[in-house]
């Protein structure tokens, strides 16, 4: 009996020349991953997101009026009171729901224009003028308040359960070297918060968005502001890891800068909306052993909203060329690279799309199920993965946080650009080579985290000028 010929799998339709006609019914009825981007209260997502110290504002929005902010898919309202507090309140008013965005900063607290409830930044009332006196009203009635913090020109809140409040994370980058200065910056994004965050990861766009694909057309994209430089135009062999008990993820991308050496670039995301990024300077490919330049938190404002907050580094180490300003950075304005925002003219986006174009483009949500995942796409879905284990709870405790609390010190982060000698080999496969190196570089940077704070930074450059002139 001969055996039956394998059916050949049906091709889609859609997937043809012309098939627009057949994709038109997935187009309309595929839904965004409600798990990963939806963030209100009660949602998986949202409620992960609120177990995490968040920045709301930045320090310099609180000024003698309050600022409304929306934040998780909550309106609230944030201001410092003459005392110096800082105060983040839900916005509209417990008593009959005016905006406290048009309340008066008081000494102690806010008061709402309405009929005068005033409230401390704890949400305590702590006078109800129109009531009568002897009124038991204010003790036993709040405001919503969560607790908030300045660091840095950045106001943090935390909107999780009161009993579950973690430390703030603080990371070698934001203290080192000695001198940093952090420059706060808000950025604005029209769409939801998961693309925002997953365009850190997509390593690759540097070499085609921010480049247009070949070394020949970087001078048009420097020209044009959207050029991360001539370094970033090579095509990275880009290796992807889990990092920190499943906390975190991490990617080199290593690129040959000449038949002598190799530059190594790490980047680190800690879940969930965290991303500290290596040199943002155009000589990034000649740096050594240089850490963060940018630290950022991608927040969703809703569901179809986020605001990026963060801090540009300062510091001769990560700049020596001085290519950063610190005037360029603050209420949606960044200074590396231009296509950060929606303030430039549709046309201009056009003509020199950047971040904000490609990201937004997507759409208010993108629809994961409509997507054709490529190989170019790993480490996006190795962080949705990541995403989804912690928000359902199944992520390990992350034993690098825990140890660096017992000790006091800040947590270390693998973000960092390193240039080494590393000679082409006369036979042999050049990419095989840089994922070599890559993987010996990451090795040393995870030897680190056993390292004293103090003493991290030397140890990584003594490992890596062992590993200089090649690697064995
Ligand atoms: S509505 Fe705010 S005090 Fe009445
Ligand atoms: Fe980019």
């Amino acid at each position: 009996m001969s055996t039956p010929e394998p059916k050949a799998t049906p091709i889609h339709p859609g997937r043809r020349p012309y098939g627009a006609y057949y994709r038109r019914m997935d187009r309309l009825t595929t839904e965004p991953d409600p798990e990963l981007t939806r963030v209100g209260p009660g949602t998986p997502m949202g409620e992960y997101m609120r177990r995490h110290w968040q920045p709301v504002c930045l320090s310099q929005e609180l000024t003698e009026v309050p600022k409304a902010i929306r934040i998780l898919g909550e309106n609230l309202v944030a201001f410092r009171d003459r005392g110096g507090r800082v105060g983040v309140l839900e916005r509209h008013c417990v008593h009959r729901g005016t905006s406290l965005e048009f309340g008066i900063i008081q000494q102690r607290g806010i008061r709402c224009c309405y009929h005068g409830w005033q409230f401390d930044v704890d949400g305590s009332i702590l006078e109800t003028p129109c009531e009568p006196p002897g009124s038991r009203m204010k003790d036993n009635v709040f405001q919503g308040a969560y607790p908030a913090f300045e660091r840095d020109g950045i106001v943090f809140a935390y909107m999780g359960p009161p009993d579950e409040k973690p430390d703030f994370d603080v990371y070698d980058g934001m203290v080192l070297p000695e001198g940093t200065k952090l420059v706060p910056f808000s950025n604005i994004y029209p769409c939801n918060w998961l693309q925002v965050h997953e365009n850190l990861i997509d390593h690759f766009h540097s070499a085609a968005l921010h480049n247009n694909m070949t070394v020949d057309s970087v001078d048009a994209a420097i020209r044009a502001g959207t050029s991360l430089g001539a370094g970033f135009a090579r095509l990275p062999v880009i290796q992807w890891i889990a990092t920190r008990d499943g906390n975190g993820i991490a990617f080199t991308a290593a690129r040959r800068v000449s038949d002598e050496k190799v530059w190594i670039r790490m980047t680190e995301i800690q879940l969930p909306n965290l991303i500290q990024i290596a040199s943002v300077a155009p000589s990034a490919a000649e740096l050594r052993h240089t850490t963060v330049s940018m630290t950022r938190w991608q927040v969703p404002a809703d569901d179809e909203n986020t605001m990026v907050f963060g801090w540009r580094h300062f510091n001769d180490e990560i700049d020596p060329a001085h290519f950063g300003r610190e005037e360029a950075c603050g209420i949606d304005k960044i200074d590396f690279l231009d296509g950060q925002t929606g303030n430039r003219s549709y046309l201009e986006g056009q003509r020199a799309p950047g971040d904000f174009e490609a990201i937004t483009s997507q759409g208010a949500i993108t629809v994961h199920g409509l997507e054709t995942p490529a190989r170019s796409d790993v480490g996006v879905y190795m962080c949705r993965n990541l995403l989804r284990q912690a928000v359902r709870g199944n992520a390990a405790h992350d034993s690098t946080r825990d140890a660096a609390r017992r000790r006091g010190e800040p947590l270390p982060v693998y973000t960092s650009d390193s240039v080494l000698n590393i000679p082409r080999r006369v036979d042999g496969d050049d990419d095989e080579l840089l994922a070599e190196v890559a993987a010996k570089v990451f090795a040393i940077m995870k030897e680190c985290d056993q390292v004293p704070s103090a003493e991290r930074k030397a140890h990584a450059k003594r490992k890596l000028d062992e590993i200089d002139g090649g690697v064995r």
